[in-house]
């Protein structure tokens, strides 16, 4: 098969949501389809459990086990799709921001009962920096839920994104009774249904005198009145409008119950997009490039004391990747080759011989990588777009063992480069500064810290809430404001200049005071801080 035709085959997405909402049960279920997986809770037993907030070893452990469910791969229809897992856990947010550079269209899931909620938002927010594409699919119909215009509407508010419904529920809860395809006009009847993989389908158009039959006749004519009103105030469905991540089509179901998963998977498969060109800091590298490109999006830890390797995710973005092949790794500037790359083929992993545009690859790694990192057949390349956002919660690092000040330094570095955390450097004093979106990455990095790298260290708050990359119009207007500034502004890695600000209030107000210094909440500086 030649390179284009592996890319046209080629479908890599994530499933994001606010835990809960029935992102594993949907992924699972994708997996039954695509066969797989053969029972259902093959993939539930992998996942975070949402109980274990405080015991981060227990959390590392399972973290540990989700390796193997990573990436999941399975063809269904001619394709092979890669499902990219995103961790539930809301500390972990930012492997799940990093994920999404990797991917190329998301499916949103969102519990009818509870609408959007925090997490959908933030995650929303990754997706439109990046114009990635989004199916979105309403979970838990057999719940008593929102009323579905309320819900679509709050979906276009919350989420700043516009909806197109592609199916439309008759009822909700106990009274469910399936979903109407406004695209084929055919009725799905909704059946309980937790194990076997069936659809009760009718085909038949709204004014059928059939349907009242079905499904009684306030129902058929509430759908008749409702089809019409969205037919009335939904524009059609674009498929170009959606790949430019402006318009989200929306399917409602129930996961659990395999329902309305199979017209999800059939239309995922004609409307997502195959693998994309991807910005760098020199140009845009196209998948059907014949000479290979890919870079580093996610680094996973062994905490087991016995297998220190690391393992380091890559996404192939353009050319062939092969096994044994020497490729140039841009950031060290040196020729590194894998004896066995593997892929996560039917939830197993397996020696990857060769991979394509769209596939992610796992590499042993003994510390070479740091996420971000790009390797080429030789060009010097960066790619571009896998900002770090800004963390929330913020503590001092503290040597407690001057004797050990190396290893620290170089524990936290390399903690650091596999996405762990941030790591700032206040210049007064030389002080260390961690950023996390959780508590739990502070447990963690002590513990390996000590383990890992034989370094104690202690943690001191800070009363910073927010840090914001600073650019600016001028040098001399930046020197002004570092100067002035002192003890807020920190650097990040790349030696950016960072401001640390206590309140949102604080960031107005320099903002204001200073017009030719402009804020940001990610490194990569392209959208300014709306406040
Ligand atoms: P997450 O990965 O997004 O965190 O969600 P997950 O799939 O684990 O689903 C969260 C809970 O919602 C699970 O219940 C799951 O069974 C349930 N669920 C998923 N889809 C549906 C659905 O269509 N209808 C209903 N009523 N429930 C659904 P749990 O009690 O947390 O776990 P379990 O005891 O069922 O394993």
């Amino acid at each position: 098969m030649s390179n284009i035709e592996e890319i046209k085959k080629r479908r890599t997405f994530a499933i994001i949501s606010h835990p809960d909402a029935g992102k594993t049960t949907l992924t699972e279920k994708l997996l039954l389809f695509g066969g797989a997986i053969q029972t259902a809770g093959a993939v539930k037993s992998n996942k975070i459990k949402k109980t274990a907030t405080s015991d981060f070893m227990e959390i590392e452990k399972q973290r540990g086990i989700s390796v193997a469910t990573s990436v999941m791969t399975f063809e269904y229809r001619d394709l092979l799709i890669n499902i990219l897992d995103t961790p539930g856990h809301k500390d972990f947010a930012e492997d799940t921001y990093r994920t999404l550079t990797a991917v190329d269209s998301v499916i949103l899931v969102i519990d009818c009962v509870k609408g959007v909620e925090e997490q959908t938002e933030r995650l929303m927010e990754v997706c439109r920096m990046r114009n990635t594409p989004v199916i979105v699919f309403v979970n838990k119909l057999d719940r008593e839920g929102q009323n579905p215009f309320e819900l679509l509407d709050e979906l276009e508010t919350k989420l700043g994104i516009r909806v197109r419904p592609l199916t439309w529920p008759i009822n909700m809860g106990a009274d469910f009774k399936g979903v109407y395809s406004l695209f084929e006009q055919k009725l799905y009847f909704f059946k309980i249904n937790k194990t076997k993989i069936e659809s009760n389908v009718v085909e038949i158009d709204l004014g059928d005198d059939r349907l009242e039959e079905l499904v009684g006749l306030k129902d058929a004519v509430q759908l008749a009145e409702d089809v019409e009103l969205v037919e009335g105030v939904y524009d059609e469905f674009s498929k170009e409008a959606y790949e430019k991540g402006e318009l989200a089509p929306v399917f409602f179901g129930s996961a659990i119950n395999n329902f309305g998963i199979k017209e999800l998977l059939d239309t995922f498969c004609e409307i997502s997009p195959l693998p994309q060109p991807r910005p760098t800091d020199v140009r845009e590298v196209e998948p059907t490039e014949s000479k290979f490109s890919g870079f580093i999006f996610k680094i996973h830890a062994n905490l087991d004391p016995r297998h220190r390797d690391r393992i380091a995710f890559l996404r192939i973005c353009s050319g062939k990747f092969e096994r044994r092949t020497f490729y140039h790794h841009v950031r060290l500037n040196k020729d590194v080759r894998f004896a066995s790359p593997f892929t996560f083929m039917a939830s197993d992993k397996s020696v990857m011989d060769e991979g394509f545009p769209g596939d992610v690859v796992g590499l042993y790694d003994t510390g070479n990588f740091k996420i971000g990192d790009t390797l080429t057949e030789g060009e010097n390349l960066n790619f571009a777009g896998i900002p770090s956002f800004s963390p929330e919660i913020f503590k001092e690092l503290i040597n407690l063992d001057p004797m050990k000040s190396k290893q620290l330094e170089k524990g936290i570095q390399q903690l650091t480069d596999e996405g762990v955390a941030q790591l700032f450097n206040l210049d007064l004093g030389n002080r260390k500064v961690v950023g996390t979106v959780g508590e739990l990455q502070f447990d963690v990095i002590q513990y390996r810290l000590e383990h890992e790298y034989g370094a104690k260290c202690r943690w001191v708050p800070m009363n910073v809430t927010r840090a914001c990359w600073l650019t600016a119009d001028e040098k001399s207007a930046m020197d002004e404001f570092i100067r002035l500034k002192g003890n807020q502004i920190a650097f990040d890695k790349d030696r950016n200049p960072v401001f640390f600000a206590e309140s949102d209030w604080m960031i107005r107000m320099n903002r204001e005071n200073n017009p030719k210094i402009h804020f940001h909440f990610t490194s990569e500086f392209k959208t300014e801080v709306a406040l």
